[in-house]
């Protein structure tokens, strides 16, 4: 049975007051949710202690990017081994927001993997073409290629420890969803490339992330392939937040 997930990424958004104050609300609407969803946190890393104190057991923590390296001197990151060691079972690798600001390649996202399956985190890869790749009728494509260059190293039981979030860019923070068949569409081609690639792809759980909203994830999380959501901006509004994960 795939896992059900619903991930809340804060991106730089947040403070204590907006900790104490959503999680408050997040922790006692999950408490009442019995659909069997796995709600994952993943607030900027300063508030990650705070947000632990406060959600109590229905939730997971997460951490929103890991370095492609172990500890040593590389000033201003965290690494996969003290996101573990700070109570984090999920890192968020290969985010656009990633990929675009900061020039993440392929090549530095399989590093990220690689480390982040060493200390034992479950890794949500975010995968997803541009509008330009879209209208050229690339979307597949690019996201086949993000998948084989970026999980090239997982194999065997680590594959347990993988979960995409196929988040198309045009659809972050834009109110743009795609329409739950093309995000189906996208979903059902990642699951053929991940088989190819000898993952347990029945067993994966595939996320849809891009402007999911109260109103529109039920019928994106109906669909065959898509397991849960990657959700931004309307996972800082507790109300939305649990609606959201109620859609399933
Ligand atoms: P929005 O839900 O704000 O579009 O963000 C999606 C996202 O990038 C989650 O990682």
């Amino acid at each position: 049975m795939r896992r059900k997930i619903v991930a809340a990424n804060w991106k730089m958004n947040g403070s204590n007051d907006l900790a104490d104050a959503l999680v408050g609300e997040v922790r006692e609407g999950l408490a009442k949710l019995d659909n069997g969803v796995e709600v994952v946190i993943i607030p900027p890393a300063l508030y990650i202690a705070r947000v632990q104190q406060l959600v109590g057991e229905r939730a997971w923590l997460g951490v929103q990017d890991i370095a492609p390296w172990g500890e040593g001197a590389y000033t201003g990151e965290i690494s996969a081994g003290m996101a573990a060691d700070s109570g984090c079972r999920f890192a968020i690798v290969g985010h656009s927001e990633r990929r675009e600001l900061f020039g993440e390649t392929d090549a530095v996202i399989a590093d990220k993997v690689s480390q982040g399956l060493a200390a034992k985190l479950n890794l949500i890869l975010c995968v997803g073409e541009t509008l330009h790749q879209r209208e050229a009728g690339l979307a597949v494509d690019v996201v086949s290629a993000q998948l084989k260059e970026a999980l090239k190293g997982v194999s065997g039981s680590d594959w347990k420890h993988i979960v995409v979030a196929y988040e198309p860019v045009w659809a972050i923070g834009t109110g743009k969803t795609a329409t739950a068949e093309d995000a189906q569409a996208v979903h059902g081609a990642m699951r053929s490339v991940l088989a190819e690639m000898g993952a347990p792809a029945q067993d994966l759980s595939l996320l849809y992330g891009g402007s999911v909203k109260p109103n529109n994830a039920a019928e994106l999380f109906a669909q065959p392939d898509i397991d849960g959501g990657l959700i931004g901006g309307a996972s800082l509004k507790a109300s939305d937040f649990l609606a959201i994960c109620e859609a399933f």
